[in-house]
Order: structure tokens, then sequence, then C-alpha cells
């Protein structure tokens, strides 16, 4: 089986782990900003865009937004389905790579998202390329991601100061301007660890990148914990001082 970014054997995990509603990272800590800034689904056509077991295509597509959603591992897509085996929901479901996108026209979309996708994938700068040219003019890129500033896989970490009264947490962060890549891993069970590959690259690529494409930045937001977040993560509180996610939102001019 050809894996080259680890997602493919990780789908049937990942699957359950992200169930109908998202697992606490993001149910409780990322997709209400996403969800938010996307705004308004109903009747509009929207592109999930690395969509994973599909579960945001299924809460869009309830509120009767005509849903296109894309991965691309096969495996992914297989699990998306048998979610919703007679497609009730009427989601179009393809396999794909995001920077190209051929089989899907020219200015089709008001919306597309990608959530916690943009930094998976390794040709970003086509996804964004191909983001660009199947959106309405207009329409919106609403993307979440790893925070290029304050999470950078092993080159970050957090740094707690104990002292007598008080402790402060800090993030450290340091190969900032290089672009790398790591593999990250993902614990499936007791014993075992899978990886999957994901990019750095520093907050002025992801600007310039998106303005080349004729995409301007309207928003930036930093998702703030929520009190089931708070309550049920050990690192929850430190997110009050610094966000390990960022939420873009694009317009196409
Ligand atoms: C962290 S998961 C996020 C999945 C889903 N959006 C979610 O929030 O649960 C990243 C997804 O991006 C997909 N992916 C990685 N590279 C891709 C590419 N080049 N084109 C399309 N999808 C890609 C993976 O297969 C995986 O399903």
């Amino acid at each position: 089986m050809s894996d080259p970014n680890g997602w493919e054997s990780l789908s049937e995990w990942y699957d359950r782990k992200q169930g109908d509603s998202g697992d606490l990272w993001h149910r409780s800590l990322i997709d209400p900003v996403l969800i938010k800034l996307i705004g308004s689904s109903t009747n509009r056509n929207i592109l999930d865009l690395g969509c994973g077991n599909g579960y945001l295509s299924r809460r869009f597509a309830k509120e009767r937004a005509i849903v296109t959603a894309i991965d691309s591992s096969a495996s992914m897509i297989a699990h998306a389905k048998m979610h919703d085996p007679n497609n009730e929901l009427g989601i179009s479901y393809q396999v794909g790579e995001a920077h190209n996108l051929g089989f899907l026209n020219d200015e089709t979309f008001d919306v597309v998202f990608a959530n916690m996708t943009l930094m998976d994938i390794e040709n970003a700068e086509g996804a964004i390329r191909e983001v660009a040219r199947v959106l309405k003019e207009k329409g919106r890129f609403v993307a979440s991601l790893s925070h290029p500033c304050f999470d950078n896989g092993k080159m970050s970490s957090w740094l707690l100061e104990k002292s007598f009264l008080s402790s402060i947490v800090y993030r450290k962060i340091t190969a900032y301007k290089q672009l790398s890549f790591e593999d990250y891993p993902w614990k499936v069970s007791e014993n075992e660890w899978r990886w999957t590959r994901g990019y750095h690259r520093p907050l002025s690529w992801y600007s310039r990148i998106l303005t080349q494409f004729g995409l301007a930045i309207i928003a930036l937001e930093e998702p703030e914990p929520t009190a089931e977040f708070l309550e049920k993560e050990e690192q929850g509180p430190w997110f009050l001082q610094v966000p390990l996610h960022l939420v873009i939102e694009a317009l196409k001019l």
C-alpha cells in the first residue's frame, strides 16, 4: 500500500477518534472558530479539503449545504462514506490531491475549508493555487492549522517555571524561519505508534502565497480554549497564554 504521508494506514484509528463530532481538540478548541468563520452554509457550495472521516462535511450537509469532500487517502474516504452508506446527505466524496483538483471546475465554490490540513499537505502552494481557482469571486477560504509561530513540532515546547507562589508558562520555538518537515507521532494503542508527515512554514509564507493567488486575508483567529477543553485537557490552561492553532479566512478578490 502506498502511504507517502502516513494517513492511509492511520485512517481506521482516525475515523474512530473523530467520530461524528470531532475529538476533544477539534470539537472544543479548533472547530468553533472555523465554523464561526465559515458562517451560514445553507444552499452554499462548500468544499471540505482534506476531509478526513468527513464529520464536518456531514455537519454542513445536514444544514443543507452542497458539499464536496476530498482527501488524498482512499481509505479515509472509504471510512467517511461508511457514516452515510446510502449517501442520504448527498455529499460528493472524491479521492484527490489538493494541488491537483483538475476534476473540479473553475469558480465552483462559495467556501473552501481545510480543517487542520494545510500543514499536512506537501505541495501547499499548489493546493492554495487550486483553492483560488475553484472558489467563486468573493468566495472564501477558511483554514485552521498548527500555529506557525508557536508550534514547530520537535523544534518547540512548553516551558514551565514554578516559583514559590506562582508558575509561569512560556512557549519556546526555534527554526521558525526555515521551511521544514517532520514525522509526527500518534499513539494508536498502548504499545503502538504511527507517524504522519507535517510541514512547517512561517506565517509570512502563508500570507505571501495566499496573496500571490489573489486571496486576501480578512481574518486571523487564535482559538480560545472552551470550558470543556479547560476541564478535560491537562494543557488547557496554558492555551489561555499561548495559542497553538491559527484559523485564517481569506477572500478571493
Ligand atoms: C489532520 S487530518 C485532518 C482531517 C479532517 N480535516 C479533520 O479535521 O478531521 C489531515 C488530512 O489531510 C489529508 N491530506 C494530507 N495531504 C493531502 C493532500 N495532498 N491532498 C488532500 N488531502 C491530504 C490526510 O489524508 C488527512 O485526512
